[in-house]
């Protein structure tokens, strides 16, 4: 696989084109980042447990018949991935309120919420990605409504897939979220599904298994990221 020009750099992946315009390759690096950028760091071994869970997960969305951006692994740290047209939005799926939900509403943290709360970011660094609603999208021409519909059809089975997968691991899916993206008219899971993406709780004691370890500087996040990560991918 020739890997031709860098096309884009993200604060963890970086993204290049390939011989073929359909194809990109896409590289997880070692760097973590929170709080809109502002705490960074190079964690060794992070980029490819993110590109190994990543690979995992939609390895399993497409048997379960969801459409993602992953044609196949290259090496531990990356995948080549169908090039998308990028839809700007970051879908967020909560099962139990955490994080922002509860740092902006009166809601308590652990709170279970049934059904599952859709929000949707602009995907905008420079304005911080504001919180939109469907007004908002239609005439920022982000999405149809159609498309938007689809969204958060296609969000939701993610959702239902992965909250059974990681129940029989033991795993509470917290939140995650989703970015997508259009190929000849077909709308694609995209981006990455892993430990920064997603808040996960271990059933039995509440510990959490994901970047909230590294926004709280409590724990080492690599031993929990690589604990996790076996935990998700270990045979039956
Ligand atoms: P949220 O609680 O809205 O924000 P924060 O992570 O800043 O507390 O996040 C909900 C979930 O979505 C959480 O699992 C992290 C993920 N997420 C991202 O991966 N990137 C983002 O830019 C945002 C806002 C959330």
């Amino acid at each position: 696989m020739k890997q031709l020009k860098l096309l884009y750099a993200g604060k963890a992946k970086s993204v290049y084109r390939t011989e073929n315009p359909g194809e990109l390759v896409i590289k997880f690096r070692d760097d973590i980042t929170a709080f809109d950028g502002q705490k960074k760091d190079t964690l060794a071994e992070k980029g490819h447990l993110n590109a190994g869970v990543s690979a995992f997960f939609f390895g399993l969305l497409e048997k379960n018949g969801i459409n993602t951006h992953l044609i196949r692994k290259i090496d531990d740290t990356t995948m080549l991935a169908h090039h998308l047209a990028m839809i700007p939005l970051e879908v967020i799926v909560r099962n139990i309120a955490a994080g922002s939900m509860v740092k902006n509403y009166p809601v308590e943290k652990g709170t279970p919420l049934n059904p599952p709360v859709i929000v949707i970011d602009f995907k905008d660094d420079t304005r911080h990605d504001p919180m939109l609603n469907d007004d908002l999208i239609y005439a920022l021409k982000l999405a149809s409504p159609e498309e938007l519909h689809e969204l958060k059809r296609i969000a939701l089975e993610v959702n239902t897939v992965l909250r059974e997968y990681l129940a029989g691991r033991g795993i509470d899916l917290v939140d995650f979220k989703l970015e997508f993206g259009k190929k000849d008219g077909v709308i694609y899971v995209g981006d990455e599904i892993s430990m920064d993406s997603m808040r996960l709780w271990d059933k039995k004691t509440g510990e959490s298994l994901d970047k909230d370890v590294y926004r709280t500087g409590q724990g080492d996040v690599i031993t929990q990221y690589h604990h996790v990560a076996s935990r998700i991918m270990a045979e039956e």
